[in-house]
Parts: C-alpha cells; sequence; structure tokens
C-alpha cells in the first residue's frame, strides 16, 4: 500500500445494493484517497442472525464494481477491524449513524466518524416491500377479498 494515500475503511453488509449505500461508500471516499470495503460474510452475517437475498460472492462483486470502492475484503468476525485497521496502515473508518458509538474503542488506532444515512430507504425495508408482493401474501389478501365479496352478495 502507498504510504502516501490516506487509506479509509468501512464496512457492510450491503444486501439488495441501494442507494443509501452508494451515498455512504462515495462520501467515505471523500475523507480520503483509498477506500477498502469490508463485505459481510454469509457466516458472519448467520452470527448476526442477518439472513441475505443476495450471496456473498454476488455482494462482493457489486461493491468491488463501483469507482469510488479502491479494495474489497470479506468481513468474518467483530474483531477483524482493528486488525485491518493496522494491517492497512488506515487513517479514518467510518459508517453509518445507525452505528453511532458502538466503535469508539477504534479511536485510539485512527479516527472513527459515523456518517448520516440516506432518509427512508434500506435493505430490511426493501425486503419487507418484496414480502408484500410475496406470492402466498397476495393469495391470502385474494382469499379475503372472495369471502368479503361473497358476505356483500347475501345483502343484494
Ligand atoms: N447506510 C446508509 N444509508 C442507508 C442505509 C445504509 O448510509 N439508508 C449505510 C449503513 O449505515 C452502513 C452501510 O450503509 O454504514 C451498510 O449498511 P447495511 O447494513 O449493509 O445496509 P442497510 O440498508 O442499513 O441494511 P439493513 O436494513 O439490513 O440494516
Amino acid at each position: 500500500m502507498d504510504k502516501s494515500k490516506k487509506i479509509v475503511i468501512t464496512y457492510g453488509t450491503f444486501d439488495l445494493f441501494h442507494i443509501g449505500h452508494l451515498n455512504l461508500l462515495e462520501k467515505m471516499k471523500n475523507l480520503g484517497d483509498y477506500l477498502i470495503v469490508g463485505v459481510s460474510t454469509d457466516e458472519f452475517n448467520a452470527q448476526k442472525s442477518k439472513k441475505t437475498i443476495i450471496n456473498f460472492e454476488d455482494r462482493l462483486r457489486i461493491v468491488q464494481g463501483l469507482k469510488c470502492v479502491d479494495l474489497v475484503i470479506p468481513e468474518t468476525c467483530w474483531e477483524q477491524k482493528q486488525v485491518d485497521i493496522k494491517k492497512y496502515n488506515v487513517s479514518v473508518f467510518g459508517m453509518g449513524n445507525d452505528w453511532e458509538g458502538h466503535f469508539d474503542n477504534l479511536n485510539q488506532f485512527c479516527k472513527v466518524v459515523y456518517l448520516p444515512r440516506t432518509e427512508g430507504i434500506s435493505s430490511t425495508k426493501i425486503k419487507q416491500s418484496l414480502n408484500i408482493l410475496d406470492k402466498t401474501h397476495v393469495e391470502k389478501l385474494k382469499n379475503a377479498l372472495d369471502t368479503i365479496s361473497s358476505i356483500v352478495e347475501r345483502f343484494d
């Protein structure tokens, strides 16, 4: 790694990649010269009780393909962050402000920042919207409508 470069690092799952992810990564890149992104593996997500729609290999490739990202690495455990900070000579560690305060202990190794999240979007919200469109859910709504129609018909 070029010692003259200011290295920034961040981590995340990046499931169903969306505009909030891109905004965050672009803002992170603007804090330095070289952006490293740790993408949570499926095994690590399982430890966090998080199940993704998109598998690790594809999530990694999507993040790797972004102009603002210089290097992607797998994120496999909580303890990894301080190891990476030393290994890659990181100057800034950053996350969205839903993590505010969680990683303040890394202050002893580098600068820690929490950036504002993009309002109104998250992987969880997208999954909830997909659930509404789910076949069995739609089937249930259809059955309920049929029941209501047959009740209304009785009063005709
Ligand atoms: N992020 C953001 N703005 C959003 C969503 C996410 O800035 N609207 C940031 C998070 O704060 C984090 C990074 O993107 O630093 C990766 O977040 P991740 O947990 O993968 O994305 P979410 O969409 O928040 O996913 P989930 O709903 O599963 O928590």
